[in-house]
């Protein structure tokens, strides 16, 4: 069955708020979902999957530093022409989604623009998008 891995970082919980509308999303397409916080994922996680979507929110007009370190080692994994997304939450200036984005494609991934941002927490209409988000990348890899 095809693969989706999920990973993302959260500070207050909002983009995972976004990171859990996209599993529900993509396995509603009838895809495998492994979705996992930044803490308890490694490079590996990558290693099997179709398409990765990466979740950072925005800290400082930057990505969470965690999930930098951690796609800066997907460099070294067989990561190119598997399809890409990032997403994330922000507060005013949302740089975070869009520097994870730049390093994906980098790597020859074939990333979903633009990524995905909602501003603090989503509602109902952001957790719907967000599901559309996990529906194309299912149906990417389908
Ligand atoms: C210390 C701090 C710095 C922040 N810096 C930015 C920033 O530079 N740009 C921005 O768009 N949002 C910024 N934010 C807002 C967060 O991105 C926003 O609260 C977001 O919803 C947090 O998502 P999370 O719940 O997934 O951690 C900042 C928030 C805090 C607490």
């Amino acid at each position: 069955m095809p693969r989706l891995v999920i990973i993302y970082g959260t500070g207050f919980g909002n983009t995972g708020i976004m990171a859990k509308a996209i599993e529900e999303g993509a396995k509603s397409r009838g895809v495998d979902v492994v979705m996992k916080k930044i803490l308890d994922a490694v490079p590996e996680d990558v290693e099997n999957a179709d398409a990765i979507a990466i979740g950072t929110p925005t800290y400082k007009a930057a990505a969470m530093p965690n999930i930098i370190n951690f796609v800066k080692k997907l460099a070294d994994k067989p990561v190119k022409g598997k399809v890409g997304a990032a997403f994330g939450s922000y507060g005013w200036s949302g740089e975070g989604a869009g520097i994870v984005s730049d390093m994906l494609k980098s790597y020859g991934m074939d990333v979903i623009d633009p990524d995905l941002r909602i501003k603090r927490t989503p509602e109902d209409e952001g957790i719907e998008v967000c599901r559309e988000l996990g529906k194309l990348l299912a149906d990417r890899i389908k």
